[in-house]
Parts: structure tokens; sequence; C-alpha cells
């Protein structure tokens, strides 16, 4: 039988195991990135493991979540950030030189190689052919050092494309048509490859833009075969060496079938506050709109920003509606400033942003009280733009522009009627992607040999090793769908704590019950209660790490989101599954109790415990393989990987 792209690519990179549905597998891993966030602890740990030196081909830190110094904890974040890069080997990029993901497939995704990244879009260069997963920090720490990631092998799912996009569809309606087909739950657990006549119609960045928004249907990740797209993009890049060809064999099976055929596609939209949300434009056309925001690392290339710019060329933005540009790079920045496309967005009214994170995690930008913002990006999570009470749609930069110029919602397809010459601008890369290199550092170049850290750097908190009496309250139930942006919220006031556990820990679940954090501590040990798809969103470590110095000792879901999970595990946090007539039955302030002895029981391997809740039995579920029982019974795994490498001399 022939094999899926992933398969080889997984063949290629396997260690240990066997590509069957559903078994754990480790593969080896070419390169890691990291930024800012999630990067301070992925060095503290790698110091606390004592470790010298970057093990992988490349190893990147980049600056883009909390670029903006407005005291010294940003700044003596990145100046410790760029000592560690330095110091162990790695790329520093500075901040303010691009997102993560942006700066990464421009300099260094490449077909063929895996790419382990502390940030859940990770799997961006998937468009490129590079097999990219998103993981939590620590997951990062360890491949760095040259260990083998482990996974169970998700089904493969394909996706196969037909026909050709029409005027005005793109990239982004084809990863929204999946979202309202899939939901946020339907990739969970699945990689997307996708297959078919459509993939040669679209460029390498459109890919990048669907792949990128895998990361919304819970897919572990998605993946473009290779062909000559691919190879002219790498070459725009000054990398086209980089090119391997990698195709699915003709006789391959897959575990599913979706089929999307791209000339049935029409502008679409994500309504708020979730990215399934989605129906067309034109059924939410006319809602007056009071903000436009273009960028992110879904929609920030210079191939998704020359088309508002043409879009805007030689007109006016609405005077009701703040426009806002905000380039994934500075490279895309210095590439349209220099080919003047700054000066036209300027001069139709937009307002031109550093290339940054910022909006997308409610920095700067944060919309008024109960108004309209679209954006271009890939969430519009309730409260993730900074306010409570905000609607923010997704869509399209074409839509996104379309909705600058006439000041509420439209569909392009009907303004280019009203307006007579608006044009589909269509998808066109430059020659060349040529902006200077000097926000990035590589190890050759590196400034410092020593880690450097300032007063907002504190200790990784340890747990202690898992016991046998497990108990405590229920200390908040939560509803389905609780994101990790509920249970550390990303936004600036909080997120500069991120070196700071005990610091940060006090913002725990706050956006849930703000008396939680205090609650929680004075309890010293608890449970938390949920519903479905628990942690779903971003891969940020500090979701379980606070809760886990907090004293949380497990969480009670009907199902967990893949990273988080598995940050649970590293942290130390036994993470049950109930089914829902458990969950109905337990109340918050409850007594919760397993009942077996909890080490014993999950080193030895059993599935089902007994958990007690107010003198009454249940059962619960604990689905894991060997290797995260270990990491949970040794409290999670910066001490199991410290005891492995003692047991090894
Ligand atoms: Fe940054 Fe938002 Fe992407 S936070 S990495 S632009 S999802």
């Amino acid at each position: 039988m022939g094999q899926t792209l992933t398969e080889k690519i997984l063949d290629d990179h396997l260690v240990e195991g066997e590509l069957e549905t559903g078994e754990e597998i480790g593969i080896e891993i070419d390169q890691v990135l990291t930024q800012d966030t999630t990067g301070t602890m992925v060095w503290l740990q790698f110091e606390a493991m004592g470790l010298d030196e970057v093990q992988t081909e490349i190893a990147a830190q980049y600056c883009d979540h909390q670029t903006y110094q407005f005291d010294f904890k940003n700044t003596d974040d990145h100046r410790f950030l760029r000592s560690a890069a330095g110091t162990y080997g790695a790329h520093f990029s500075r901040p303010g030189n691009g997102i993560c993901h942006n700066v990464h497939r421009e300099n260094f995704a490449a077909p063929g190689k895996t790419l382990l990244g502390s940030d859940s879009h990770t799997p961006t260069p998937g468009g490129l052919g590079e097999l990219a997963i998103g993981a939590g920090g620590i997951d990062v720490t360890v491949a760095m050092g040259g260990a083998p990631y482990y996974i169970e092998m998700p089904e493969i799912v394909e996706v196969r494309l037909e026909g050709e996009l029409p005027e005005w569809a793109t990239a982004k309606d084809v990863i929204l048509e999946l979202l309202r087909r899939l939901s946020v739950k339907g990739g969970v657990g699945k990689i997307l490859e996708y297959t078919g006549p459509g993939v040669e119609t679209l460029t390498a960045p459109e890919r990048m833009t669907i792949t990128n928004m895998g990361t919304e249907l819970g897919a572990t990740t998605s993946i473009f075969p290779t062909d000559e797209q691919t190879e002219d993009y790498l070459e725009r890049v000054g990398r086209g060496d980089e090119y391997v060809e990698i195709q699915p064999d003709d006789d391959a099976e897959y575990d599913d079938e979706i089929v999307v055929d791209l000339a049935d596609l029409e502008p679409l939209i994500a309504q708020p506050s979730m990215p399934d949300n989605v129906v067309p434009v034109s059924e939410v056309a006319g809602e007056d709109v009071q903000q436009v925001i273009v960028g992110s690392c879904t929609n920030g290339g210079y191939e998704d920003i020359l088309p508002v710019a043409k879009m805007l060329e030689g007109r006016e933005t609405s005077m009701e509606t703040e426009t806002i540009v905000a380039p994934g790079s500075k490279q895309a920045s210095e590439m349209l400033a220099r080919e003047g496309w700054v000066a036209e967005m300027m001069a139709a009214g937009v307002n031109f942003s550093e290339a940054t994170c910022g909006a997308c995690i409610g920095i700067g930008h944060v919309p008024a009280s109960d108004s309209v913002s679209l954006r271009t990006f890939n969430r519009n999570f309730e409260g993730r733009s900074g306010i409570e009470d905000d609607n923010v749609y997704l869509c399209s930069p074409e839509v996104a522009a379309a909705a600058a110029i006439k000041g509420e919602i439209v569909d392009p397809r009907d303004l280019a009627e009203e307006l007579g010459d608006l044009e589909d601008p269509g998808v066109e890369l430059p020659d060349e992607y040529d902006g200077s290199k000097t926000d990035l550092i590589s190890p050759d170049e590196a400034v410092d040999d020593e880690l450097i850290k300032g007063p907002n750097i504190g200790d990784v908190p340890l747990k202690d090793q898992l016991g046998d009496d497990v108990a405590g309250e229920a200390l908040l139930k939560m509803e389905d769908n609780i994101t990790t942006d509920h249970i550390i919220p990303a936004t600036q006031d909080i997120l500069m704590y991120r070196s700071n556990v005990p610091k940060l820990s006090e913002f725990t679940l706050s956006r849930v019950d703000d008396t939680f954090a205090e609650r929680a501590l004075e309890a010293d040990g608890g449970f938390l209660v949920a519903g479905e798809n628990y942690g779903q969103g971003s891969s940020r470590e500090h979701a379980a790490l606070c809760p886990m110095y907090l004293g949380i000792e497990g969480v009670l879901a009907q199902s967990f989101a893949r990273i988080h999970r598995a940050n649970l595990f590293n942290f130390g946090i036994v993470p049950l599954t109930i089914d829902e007539d458990t969950y109905e039955n337990i109340d918050q302030g409850d007594e919760i109790e397993i009942v077996d002895d909890v080490y014993d029981a999950v080193t030895s391997g059993q599935e089902e415990f007994t958990v007690r809740v107010n003198g009454d039995e249940y059962t619960a579920t604990l689905d894991a393989s060997e290797r995260e029982r270990d990491i949970l019974a040794a409290g999670g795994k910066l001490a199991w990987t410290k005891d492995q490498a003692e047991e090894s001399g």
C-alpha cells in the first residue's frame, strides 16, 4: 500500500513506534520555534535541565507577542531571550521584526522537514510541505535538547480540492468553508492533507493561509504536497536550493475524505465570537463597521496586503471606520514601503502599524465597546480583542478592504458593481522577497554568551511526585469550549508577567471567576471541572503551569483540546475524562476524591478511575500512553526529564 505525504515525512523521522492510528510514535525534530510569551519558560527550562546547546538544525526565538516596551518587564524578557539564543545557539528575531510564522516561513521553513513550535499556529509552513506541529513550551525545550517528540499517531484526512477559486473568493474562504462544515472540533486528532487538482491553482502563501488556520479546526497539523508553486516561492525568498518534491503515492489510503470545489466558494465571514460561526458575507452585509484590521500570521504577508493597497489606491476609507494595516513581517513592510504602497494606503486613510501580533491578542487597537471590528485574523474568541463586549468578525483582506471603503460589511462583488471601477486584485507575489535581514541575528552573530536575567525573570516552579491520595474541592465548574485565553488571558497587562509565575497565577481563570486564584491558593489543592473541548486555543503552557502553581491536582472534563491536554501531563495535573451525566452531577464546591491509589493506578496503566463526589461514585477515564503516565507520576515533564537523565548516567 502506498503512503500519504504525512506518512512519508513521519517515516523519514520515525525513531520509535509504528505509523498506526492511535499508536504513540516518537519523531525526530529538525526545527523548533518559540516566541516571547512561551519562550522565556522554554529557555528557563532548558537551563534547569542542564542542557548546553541547541541540538536541532534550526532553533529560532521570535519576539512578536509582547513587543511594545511599556516598562522594564517586556524589555527584560527580550534581553533575556536574546541572551539565551546567543548562549545556546538559536537564531534571534528582534522585537518588531515580525510574527514568528511569517518570519519563519520567509527564512527557514523547508519541505520534508519537521518543525515543533511553542505556538498554536506553528502548522503554517505545512503550506510548503513541512510537517509542523504546535506544542507546549516544555515539549519544545526537550526537542531542542535533541530528544524525540512523542505524539499519538493522528488520523490522516484527505482534503481534496477541485476546481479553481472564482473572482473575489480567496484562500481564507477555503479555510472558513472548512470551519463552517467541520466546526472548531472537526480536526481534533487529525492531520489534514490537501490533494487534488485545485492544489496547483494556489500559490504557496495562499496554502499557508489555509494551513495556518487549520489550527482553528483543532487539527494536529495541515499539509500540502510540494510542486512548482512551492519551488517558485522558495526561489523568491532566496532558498530555491531547499526545494524537494514530496507527493503522496497514487494508491495512498486515507482515514477520511472531504471534497471542496473551489469554484463553488464565495466571500465568507466568521461572525462573533467563534471562528466556525461562518456565513456568506452577503448575509451580514449592511452592518456598520467601526474598525478594520488587516494583518496577523494568517493574512499579514506581502501578498495579503498588496491586494488591500491596490483596492484602496486612489480611494478614501470611510470616515466612520478606523482602518489599520499591520504586516506580519518587517520585510513585508519594507518592501511595501519601497514600492510606494505604504504611502498609497496612508493617503487612503490607513493607520500603518508595527509588524507584531498586537491587536490579535488585545495589545493595541482595542475596539470601542460593543462595536464591530472586521479582522483578517484567525481567532475571534470573546474578549480576545481586549474588551469583553467585542464583536469581532474574521474575513479575507479583500472583504476587509471593501468594508474599509464602504464603512459597512459588504460583499466585494456588490461593491465592485456599485463602484464600477473596482477589480479583484488577485494574488501577486513579488519577484524577490528582498527586505533587509538586520533584525534576524544568527547564532554566528550572537551578541551575548551568557544569560541576562532582569527582575521580571522568575524561577521555574516545580511540582512534587504524584501521591496516592488525591482529593479536594471542585473549585470551579465551567462550560464547553473554555479557551486558554479564559485560563490565562493574553492581554498586555497580564502577559507581561509571563516569566514570573507567582504573579501571573493571580490572573488564572479570572475571566471566568475573579476570586478563583485566591480560593485555589487558600484551598491548597482541588479540581477544575469543565465540559467539552477544555483548553482549546493557544499552546500557552502557562494555562497549565499557573493552575499547577495554585495547587490544582486534576481537571475533570468531558473532553480536552490536544495541546492543552499534553500541557496538563507536562505539569503534573491529572486530566480525567468524564461523561455528561457525571459532569451534570458535580457542582462547584463539591468535595471530590479519587478513590484509587492514584500513583499506583497511574503507573500501572489503569484506565478507569472511581471518583467520589459527595458520597456518590462515578467513573472517570485516564486516556494516556505509558510515557504520559510516567511524566504525570514524576510531577511533570521537567522532573521526568531530569530523572531520565540521572538514570542514564
Ligand atoms: Fe500572533 Fe495572533 Fe498569530 S497572536 S502568532 S498573530 S494567532
